[in-house]
């Protein structure tokens, strides 16, 4: 494809860099291609994103050697880490600062970071409302994607700084949807009071972000958010209760109970929850849903997402 801009994806086979990837390649009239970055192209997700004509290339975010042939010649990169493969906020740290050193010695017009809140500047660490964590996040996941904004400004790489919602996904793939309760009745716990929960279909993030790269460079150096609609937990279990056919209650889980709830990362999330409960305002604000839509057209919000996705809901 001789004359089309070459967009770098990390995370291409995954979530984010899935939906960029094949965003770009299902708009075969549009001014872009895909490179698809993964540590295995011989993998089935890898060569299902080359059967729709994105070139595959090797790389790993821990290898900046790798990152740089990756980069070479792009027009664009669009970055991501992957916080719960290490649940290490230094390594991630490390990997951006990675990208952004790749991104700048092979001077990428225009780089997404796909980041978060630094929710330190909301909570400082003195303040008691929530634990501090591994010694110096309240939120560790979003802390250190936050922190990493500055390896992207100050190695001087022209940026986007994407901020990303909740997967619903997460309802499939993270143990997060309904589950049955002693008499059988299916509740959904989520941990955020009567408050809204800014959400988003993860396919939908790589469309958006396949819409701030065609609007050229109206968005570097800026901070943007998306989401594709702000529900409350109230309102996503009514919700899955028509989509499933069955009544779902929802239970307000205090924080503290999800985070003693005792998986990895159990602490982080049930932090991440009260940051987003208790700055509603700031975080909703952040995430115009009507943005988003202006980004990306075919935007879902949550009904829509449950219409394609309720069978896949495990609800036991
Ligand atoms: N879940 C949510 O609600 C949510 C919301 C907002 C933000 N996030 C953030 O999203 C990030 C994860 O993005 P995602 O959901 O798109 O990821 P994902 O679906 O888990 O996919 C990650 C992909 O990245 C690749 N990968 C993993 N380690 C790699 C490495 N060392 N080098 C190169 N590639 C590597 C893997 O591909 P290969 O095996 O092919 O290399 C994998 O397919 C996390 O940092 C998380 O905090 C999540």
């Amino acid at each position: 494809m001789p004359n089309k801009k070459v967009i770098a994806v990390l995370g291409a086979t995954g979530a984010q860099g899935g939906g960029l990837v094949r965003a770009i390649m299902k708009d075969p009239s549009g001014e872009f291609t895909a490179r698809a970055v993964t540590r295995n192209p011989n993998s089935d997700k890898a060569k299902a994103l080359a059967a729709l004509g994105a070139e595959v290339v090797e790389g790993n975010v821990d290898d900046e050697a790798s990152l740089r042939r990756a980069f070479a010649g792009a027009h664009g990169a669009y970055c991501v880490t992957f916080f719960w493969d290490h649940f290490s906020p230094e390594k991630e740290r490390a990997e951006a600062a990675a990208m952004a050193s790749a991104a700048k010695a092979t001077s990428v017009p225009h780089v997404i970071w796909s980041t978060l809140e630094d929710t330190r500047k909301w909570v400082p660490l003195s303040d008691s409302r929530m634990p501090t964590l591994n010694g110096r996040y309240k939120v560790p996941h979003f802390d250190s994607k936050g922190e990493a904004n500055a390896e992207f400004t100050k190695a001087g790489v022209p940026t986007t700084f994407l901020h990303t919602s909740f997967y619903w996904d997460n309802l499939i793939h993270f143990g997060m949807g309904p589950r049955k309760g002693p008499d059988g009745k299916l509740v959904f716990a989520l941990p955020m009071g009567q408050k809204k929960l800014p959400g988003i279909a993860a396919e939908d993030i790589g469309r958006c972000a396949y819409g701030v790269f065609k609007r050229g460079s109206e968005f570097i150096g800026k901070s943007i958010g998306i989401a594709g609609e702000h529900p409350t937990g109230e309102q996503m279990a009514a919700a899955l209760g028509r989509a499933l056919g069955q009544p779902v209650g929802y239970y307000a889980m205090p924080f503290d109970q999800y985070r003693k709830l005792g998986f990895p990362g159990a602490e982080d999330l049930g932090n991440m929850f009260q940051f987003k409960h208790d700055f509603e305002s700031d975080f909703c604000g952040a995430r115009s849903v009507e943005f988003s839509r202006s980004l990306n057209p075919a935007l879902q919000n949550f009904n829509q997402w449950l219409d394609v996705n309720k069978d896949r809901i495990p609800v036991n």
